[in-house]
C-alpha cells in the first residue's frame, strides 16, 4: 500500500463538540495511525461544516453573526482534536474561500452537464437533518424521527439535482463492491433507500437560507448544504471542475475509507456517489460507517442535559494524556455498532488492560532485568520463543482487522498478547528462576518479554500514541518500524536501562477522581 487516504465528516458548528463527535475523530485517527504505520504516504482530513439554516438560526438567537458563530465554535473543535491527540493532516472549514468557490465551480459544472435543473417544488424540511422529508419518513405525530420536531412546509423554486439519474449505477457499484459500504449489513438499507429515490433540491432560497453559497449567477439561490459539505472531500485536495487538479487531488483521491456516522450514511453512499459519478471522478474504496455513542445507555440529547464534552472527562479523570479515553472510545463498540460511555466502565476497563495488564507488565519485567542483571541484555538470553510465534500472529490479526476496520476487534487482539505474556512470565516465575540460580533462564525469559513488549507498543500506538512512547523510551525501541518489518528481534545486547528510568507508563485511574467525574 502506498498511499491511504482517510477523511471524517465534518461537524455542524452550532455547539460545542461532544464525546459522539470525538467517537468519530478518534476512530479515524487510530485507523490513520495504524495505517501509517504499513504505509508511506497517509493522509487524514477532517474539519467544519459552517453554512446552512440550522447555524443561521443559532446565531442569530445568540445575537452574533454566522461567521462569528462558526468562528468561536470551529475553534472549539479544533481545539478538542488537539487535546485528544486527533492528529489530523488538514482541517477544513467550509467557509474557507477556495472551498466555496470550488463548490460554485462544482455546480456550475453539473447545470452545464444538464444534471441540476431548476423546479419548483413543496416540501418538508427538518433543519436538524438539513435535509427535505418525505411524509413517510416523520413519526405518527408527524415528526422528524431523528430531531422530533416538525419539519417546516418549504415552497420553493429550487435547483434539482438527477439523482435518479445515478440510481441504476449506484446499485450496481454497491452489488458488485461487497465491502464498499463497512460493515457490509448496512448495504441492504442503503439498497433499499435507492428503490424509493427522486431527484433531489440542492439549492435553497436565499430569501429564507441566507448563510450558504451562492449560486453562480443566480443571486436569489443559495447551494443546499449537503452539496456544499460533501464537497469538502475533495475541494479540500485541490480539486478544479475545471482543468488540471492539485497535486494532492492527484495523489490521494480517490479516499480510501470515508468514515461517517450511521446517521448520514444515506447523504454518503448516494447523494455523495452520485455527484462524483457527474463528476466522473473515481469512488471512495469504502464508507465506514460507525455506530452511535450513549452515555450510560442513554441517548444524548441536551433536553436531557446528558450531553458530555471530552475534555471534561480528561479533566475529571486529572488525566496528562488523551490515551486512555482514545483507548475506550476506539474499542467502545464492534464495528459498526452502537456503544456506550460510562465513568465506572472507562475507569474500569482502562485500569485493567492499560494499567494493570500492560503498564505493570513493562513496569515489574524492566525491574527484574535492573534487580537480576542490572539492566543488562546478555547475547546470550536472546534466543527464539514460542511467544515470538504468539507476537507475530496477533501482528497479522491486527493487520487483518484493520483491513476490515475493526477497531475493537484489533485492540482485543492487542489486549489478548498483552495477557499470554503475562501468563508467560507466571508459567516461567523468573523470581523462582533467579532464586534457584538459573540466571541464563531468567534472563532469557525477561528478554523475550521485553521483545513481546517492543511489538505491543507498536501495534498499541494508534490507540495510546503517549503510553506507546513512553514503553518505546524504556525499551530503547524505535516506534517508527513499519508494521510489515516487525520482529521480535528489536533488542541489542548490551545496557538498556538503569533503575530511575523505569517509570509506570500508565498511573491507575484514581477511584475518588474517578468518581468526581460523575458530575459533568
Ligand atoms: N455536518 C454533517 C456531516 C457532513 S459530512 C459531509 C453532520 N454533522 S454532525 O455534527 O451532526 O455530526 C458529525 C458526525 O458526528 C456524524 O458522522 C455523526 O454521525 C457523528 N455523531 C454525532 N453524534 C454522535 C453520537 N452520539 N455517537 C457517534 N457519532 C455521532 O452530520
Amino acid at each position: 500500500m502506498e498511499r491511504f487516504y482517510t477523511t471524517t465528516a465534518i461537524d455542524y458548528v452550532n455547539g460545542a463538540p461532544h464525546i459522539g463527535h470525538a467517537y468519530e475523530k478518534i476512530l479515524t485517527d487510530v485507523i490513520y495511525r495504524h495505517f501509517s504505520q504499513r504505509c508511506e504516504d497517509a493522509y487524514f482530513l477532517t474539519g467544519t461544516d459552517e453554512h446552512g439554516i440550522k447555524i443561521q438560526k443559532t446565531s442569530a438567537a445568540q445575537g452574533i453573526t454566522p461567521k462569528e458563530l462558526c468562528d468561536i465554535n470551529a475553534q472549539k473543535f479544533q481545539d478538542c482534536w488537539k487535546a485528544l491527540d486527533v492528529n489530523y493532516s488538514q482541517f477544513i472549514r467550509t467557509t474557507d474561500k477556495e472551498h466555496e468557490e470550488v463548490v460554485q465551480k462544482i455546480f456550475k459544472k453539473l447545470v452545464d452537464k444538464g444534471d441540476i435543473y431548476k423546479n419548483s417544488y413543496t416540501g418538508l424540511y427538518c433543519s436538524g437533518c438539513e435535509a427535505f422529508l418525505s411524509e413517510k419518513d416523520l413519526t405518527e405525530d408527524g415528526l422528524c424521527p431523528d430531531h422530533l420536531k416538525k419539519p417546516e412546509v418549504v415552497s420553493e423554486e429550487n435547483y434539482f439535482f438527477k439523482l435518479t439519474k445515478y440510481k441504476d449505477a449506484i446499485i450496481k457499484h454497491i452489488k458488485t463492491h461487497p465491502d464498499f459500504i463497512v460493515p457490509a449489513f448496512r448495504a441492504n438499507e442503503v439498497l433499499n433507500q435507492l428503490e424509493n429515490i427522486e431527484d433531489i433540491s440542492v439549492s435553497r432560497a436565499k430569501s429564507n437560507v441566507s448563510w450558504g453559497i451562492p449560486v453562480l449567477g443566480d443571486d436569489e439561490q443559495v447551494i443546499y448544504v449537503w452539496i456544499d459539505a460533501l464537497s469538502n472531500y475533495i475541494t479540500a485536495l485541490g480539486y478544479n471542475p475545471d482543468g488540471e487538479s492539485g497535486e494532492k487531488f492527484n495523489k490521494y483521491w480517490p479516499a480510501t475509507v470515508q468514515v461517517i456516522g450511521k446517521d448520514i450514511l444515506k447523504f454518503h453512499s448516494i447523494y455523495w456517489i452520485a455527484i462524483l459519478m457527474a463528476l466522473e471522478l473515481p469512488l471512495p474504496e469504502h464508507i465506514l460507517a460507525h455506530g452511535w455513542i450513549t452515555i450510560d445507555q442513554t441517548k444524548m440529547s441536551k433536553s436531557l442535559g446528558n450531553v458530555i464534552s471530552p475534555e471534561s472527562i480528561l479533566k475529571a479523570f486529572n488525566l496528562e494524556h488523551p490515551d486512555a479515553l482514545r483507548y475506550y472510545m476506539a474499542s467502545a463498540a464492534p464495528c459498526g455498532k452502537d456503544g456506550n460511555y460510562s465513568d465506572e466502565d472507562f475507569k474500569e476497563k482502562v485500569n485493567a488492560h492499560i494499567a494493570n495488564s500492560m503498564g505493570n507488565l513493562l513496569n515489574r519485567t524492566l525491574s527484574m532485568l535492573v534487580k537480576y542483571f542490572d539492566g543488562d541484555i546478555k547475547p546470550e538470553f536472546k534466543v527464539q520463543s514460542e511467544l515470538f510465534d504468539k507476537a507475530l500472529e496477533t501482528v497479522k490479526a491486527v493487520k487483518h482487522h484493520f483491513d476490515y476496520f475493526e477497531v475493537q476487534e484489533a485492540s482485543q487482539k492487542i489486549i489478548e498478547l498483552v495477557d499470554i505474556t503475562n501468563k508467560y512470565v507466571t508459567d516461567n516465575a523468573p523470581w523462582t528462576l533467579a532464586k534457584e540460580g538459573q540466571m541464563d533462564k531468567c534472563g532469557e525469559v525477561l528478554t523475550n518479554v521485553l521483545e513481546v513488549m517492543c511489538v505491543i507498543s507498536s501495534l498499541i500506538y494508534p490507540f495510546c500514541p503517549n503510553i506507546a512512547q513512553a514503553m518505546a523510551e524504556q525499551l530503547s525501541y524505535d516506534l517508527s518500524i513499519k508494521l510489515d518489518d516487525l520482529s521480535c528481534n528489536n533488542l541489542k545486547p548490551g545496557h538498556l536501562i538503569d533503575k530511575e528510568d523505569i517509570k509506570p507508563v500508565f498511573l491507575r485511574m484514581d477511584s475518588e477522581l474517578a468518581d468526581k467525574g460523575k458530575g459533568k
